[in-house]
């Protein structure tokens, strides 16, 4: 029989990295790198939301004039996620919404569900367990995580660059076809529309502001792994 390591045990490999920020930040990448270089596993929450979206629509469900519908719909769900950074499947329900959670149209929707409270409860709790079930190794991105979801977390970093910097990443994202209205409306509406529930403008005390403006993408990493390095070092 093995004896659990408790926190600050030296053998200690829990390590819950927390990265929120707006879109465009470079969330994602940063995320999605870290993770790959400490070994952790990868949730994206944000497509937890984006998928929940989908399928409201797909059932036909209008988010605005019924919310419960769509509240309920999220309550009884089989949301499948792959956590292995890179391996970005998602399955809502049986039906495989990988690309489809990545569709302007999708981005353009999202809020509308992600601002009900109910589903957001739903989802915090599904957020959480799938944190224990990676043994609390696990890099999680998002908008509520550092203060809401793993407020806990051994490492909370909030994201942030200048809007007409997070356009461009976008832009180059989505590999141009977008035009500027609609750009516009995935960045600086989306933020104003998400900011009604959660609070990503400003760190929360003990939260690392991270501008990522001037920063390359190796920058950002080097900075969240050095914070992780520190933290393992005190134990
Ligand atoms: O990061 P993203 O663009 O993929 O997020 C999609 C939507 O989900 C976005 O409108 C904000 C919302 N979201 C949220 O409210 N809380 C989170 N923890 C993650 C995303």
């Amino acid at each position: 029989m093995t004896t659990p390591h408790t926190a600050g045990t030296p053998g200690d490999h829990r390590l819950v990295i927390a990265i929120d920020g707006p879109s465009g930040s470079g969330k994602s990448s940063t995320s999605r790198l870290v993770a790959t270089r400490l070994g952790l596993a990868h949730l994206d929450t944000g497509s937890m939301y984006r998928a929940a979206a989908c399928q409201v629509a797909h059932r036909g469900i209008d988010p605005r004039t019924d919310p419960q519908a769509a509240v309920d719909l999220v309550a009884t769900a089989d949301l499948r996620l792959d956590t292995r950074p890179g391996h970005d499947h998602v399955v809502i329900d049986g039906r495989d919404v990988t690309e489809e959670i990545r569709e302007p149209a999708t981005s353009a929707k999202v809020s509308a569900v992600a601002t009900i409270q109910p589903v957001r409860d739903l989802l915090t709790a599904m957020m959480r367990r799938i944190v224990e079930d990676s043994g609390r190794r696990i890099v999680v991105e998002g908008r509520d995580i550092t203060t809401v979801v793993c407020p806990d977390a051994d490492v909370r970093v909030l994201l942030v660059a200048d809007p007409a910097v997070r356009m461009a990443r976008r832009s180059a994202e989505l590999g141009g076809g977008v035009d500027q209205a609609q750009m516009r409306d995935q960045i600086v509406r989306r933020d104003r529309d998400d900011s009604t529930v959660s609070q990503f403008a400003s760190p929360a005390p003990g939260v690392t502001l991270i501008d990522s403006t001037r920063l390359s993408l190796e920058q950002v990493v080097e900075r969240v792994i050095g914070l992780a390095d520190a933290v393992l070092s005190r134990r």
